[in-house]
């Protein structure tokens, strides 16, 4: 069958050659169409059927879980600068990086925005920020369509990037909403001082992990390959 295969393509590459769309069909191949290795996503497409044994990216990205316990230590600023980099070399709409992003790692500060949210009188809103001892502040330039997706963008690449320093994190939207509902609000929102035009979107915590959670199960039938 796999001889048949081979026999088909090279019938189809020379026939696509003689029609002068020698290029058109190179491009649509790939290294990995005759691999073995490839089903499970290990090909390394250097033309060979290679498996790739380890790959550090993709170890990063899998291995990286929501932390809701942290230790009782702070992330000192010069790696938190790092994970904040790497955020803002995500990519983003027309390079216009239409976020505005605030680092709180004060206690005290960051305590006076715990008080702000448990004023909603919402049971969780006081514990929102799951114990993270750094939390970042990402607000949206509402002008612009995608915005939001840039500063989601922006998140992804800082929690990825404090993995791979050994830093747990979590993404939370919960927070967002128990500031703009707190009769406390301006003060918060003053405090981070974003620049007019621009609307809070999402906290993303940092810490370090005092649990190691399993990873959730997620749904591969939701992605399809269109033929
Ligand atoms: C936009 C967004 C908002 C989230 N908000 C919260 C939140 O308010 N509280 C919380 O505990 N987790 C929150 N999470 C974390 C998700 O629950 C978590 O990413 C998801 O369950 C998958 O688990 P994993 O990150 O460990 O893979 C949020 C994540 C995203 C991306």
């Amino acid at each position: 069958m796999k001889l048949l295969n081979s026999l088909l393509c090279c019938g189809m590459l020379l026939l696509a050659a003689s029609c002068g769309n020698a290029g058109e069909a190179e491009k649509v191949s790939s290294p990995c169409d005759n691999c073995e290795k490839a089903a499970a996503g290990t090909c390394d497409g250097n033309g060979e059927c290679k498996v790739v044994a380890t790959n550090p990216v993709i170890e990063n990205i899998m291995s990286r879980r929501s932390i809701r316990k942290y230790k009782d230590m702070t992330v000192d600023r010069k790696t938190m600068s790092k994970i904040l980099e790497c955020g803002i070399n995500a990519p983003n709409g027309q390079n216009k990086q239409s976020w505005e992003v605030r680092v709180v790692d004060s206690p005290a500060i960051m305590d006076e925005i715990k008080a702000a949210m448990a004023a909603t009188g919402v049971s969780m809103a006081a514990d929102c920020f799951r114990g993270a001892p750094v939390m970042v502040f990402i607000a949206r330039d509402n002008s612009y369509d995608f915005s939001t997706i840039d500063c989601g963008l922006l998140a992804e690449n800082m929690v990825l990037a404090a993995n791979s320093l050994g830093v747990g994190s979590i993404c939370l939207g919960s927070p967002v909403r128990f500031i703009n509902d707190s009769p406390m609000r301006d003060e918060v929102l003053t405090k981070l001082a974003f620049s007019p035009g621009y609307e809070l979107c999402l906290c993303v915590g940092f810490g370090y992990a005092d649990e190691a959670p399993a990873a959730k199960p997620r749904n591969f039938d939701k992605v399809k390959f269109v033929d």
